[in-house]
């Protein structure tokens, strides 16, 4: 399956779930997650999201591993999320910034 990481912390600019054939991305306060029981690794999200938050799960960085956990975690309680709306506040600002982790709003 295919792993929301940090960078989309504080972003969600929600670009990724316009492509998704599927529709299993789930949607919190300031996170997306893609449940990884339902995605079919068709690669289309990826390419979409402005803070290249989204990766294959062999991919996934050394220091991002937990976010495969959080995915599958998080994804069974989040309400799906089909259709693109605005980013977060300040999106662009947040978009890089390193430790968003402790800022993941559940
Ligand atoms: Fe959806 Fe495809 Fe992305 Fe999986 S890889 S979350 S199926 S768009
Ligand atoms: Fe997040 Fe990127 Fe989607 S910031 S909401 S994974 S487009």
């Amino acid at each position: 399956a295919f792993v929301v990481t940090e960078n989309c912390i504080k972003c969600k600019f929600t670009d990724c779930v316009d492509v998704c054939p599927v529709d299993c991305f789930h949607e919190g306060p300031n996170f997306l997650v893609i449940d990884p029981d339902e995605c079919i690794d068709c690669t289309l999200c990826e390419p979409e999201c402005p803070a290249n938050a989204i990766f294959a799960e062999d991919e996934v960085p050394e220091n991002q591993q937990q976010f495969i956990q959080l995915n599958a975690e998080l994804s069974k309680t989040w309400p799906s999320i089909t259709e693109v709306k605005e980013g977060l506040p300040n999106a662009d600002e947040w978009n890089g910034k390193e430790g968003k982790l402790n800022l993941l709003e559940r």
